[in-house]
Formats: C-alpha cells, sequence, structure tokens
C-alpha cells in the first residue's frame, strides 16, 4: 500500500548531493557524478527534488524546463522504498511546475529494455513518441515518451 504521507518532497540542495550521488552510483550503470547533480541544481531552467522520510533519502528526480516542455533528465527510486509511490510523488512535482509554464508537457527518453522504467511512465500516463534506434552506448534503441498536462 502507498504511504504517500510518510514521504516528503523538497527541493535538492547542495546538503543532498554526496548522499544522491552515492545513490545513484548504486542504481546507474554509468552514474552521474556529485558534479553533475551540483550544475544541476545551479542551472536556470533546472528543476531537481529529492523524497525523503526522516531524513532518509527515498528518490530524487532531475528534469529541465525547455522551450517545448519540460524535459525529465533523472528518476530514481531507493531500492528499499520501490513500489511505495515515490516516484509518482516526484513526478507529481515535477508535473505541477510544467503544468505552470507557457507549453505545459512532459517529455523524456528511456531504454527500450528499462521494464520497470517503461511500467511507471505508462503508470503516469506517458505515451511513446518514436525510438531512437541504438541511442545507448551498448546498443540499446531509445524510446522517447511525452505527456500533456
Ligand atoms: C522506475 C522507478 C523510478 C519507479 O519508482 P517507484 O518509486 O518504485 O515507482 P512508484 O512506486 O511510484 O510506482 C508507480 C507505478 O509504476 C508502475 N511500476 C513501478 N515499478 C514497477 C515495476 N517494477 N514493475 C511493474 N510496474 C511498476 C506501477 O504501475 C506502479 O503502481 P502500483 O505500485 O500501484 O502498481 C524505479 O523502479 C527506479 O528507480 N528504477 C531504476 C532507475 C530507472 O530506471 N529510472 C528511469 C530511467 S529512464
Amino acid at each position: 500500500m502507498h504511504r504517500r504521507d510518510r514521504i516528503h518532497i523538497r527541493s535538492m540542495g547542495d546538503s543532498d548531493l554526496l548522499s544522491v550521488a552515492d545513490l545513484e552510483k548504486d542504481i546507474f550503470p554509468h552514474p552521474w557524478k556529485n558534479q553533475d547533480f551540483m550544475s544541476e541544481i545551479r542551472i536556470p531552467n533546472g528543476f531537481s527534488c529529492i523524497a525523503e522520510n526522516n531524513s532518509k533519502l527515498m528518490g530524487y528526480l532531475c528534469a529541465r524546463q525547455m522551450a517545448d516542455g519540460m524535459e525529465i533528465l533523472k528518476i530514481a527510486s531507493h531500492p528499499k522504498y520501490r513500489k511505495q509511490g515515490v516516484a509518482t510523488l516526484l513526478m507529481e512535482e515535477a508535473s505541477r511546475k510544467a503544468a505552470a509554464s507557457p507549453w505545459p508537457v512532459l517529455f523524456l527518453e528511456v531504454a527500450c529494455n528499462n521494464t520497470e522504467a517503461l511500467n511507471f511512465y505508462r503508470s503516469q500516463g506517458f505515451i511513446p513518441n518514436g525510438i531512437r534506434k541504438g541511442y545507448y552506448p551498448d546498443g540499446t534503441d531509445a524510446m522517447n515518451m511525452m505527456k500533456h498536462l
């Protein structure tokens, strides 16, 4: 069962960078580094937030407001806290921000073999918007997905 009341969403700040980069390392084969997250929280059109419970990091999201909508660059939940609504709450936070912009659209790229993420994005109402053949370094295709808010 989702216990949303235990998940607190807030902006990512300097004091979160170490723990975010640590979690990133455990999740992604080609992780962003501390410095990458630092750039994201400083870039003027950036939007980065974290999910936490009692100061424990549960997940994070990085996005950028572009001319044609908000691009979701990263979203991840701590493996211990998956299927509890963490990523849904992070996506809702990004959606609120994007919905208030002149171009209320979310878009992203996801590896075609990332079943968990594909299921998650579908659950959030994203629809496929084209395939990029061999987009990733290992030759995996990427799927573009989008959601009109
Ligand atoms: C994809 C990911 C962000 C989902 O995070 P999460 O916090 O577990 O997602 P939620 O709990 O909000 O899930 C919402 C819905 O997404 C779908 N979903 C999420 N994980 C799923 C899974 N493993 N299998 C099937 N459906 C899944 C379900 O419909 C779920 O609703 P339900 O719990 O009522 O069934 C998480 O699995 C993750 O961090 N994966 C590794 C990083 C990654 O691949 N990020 C995306 C890169 S493009």
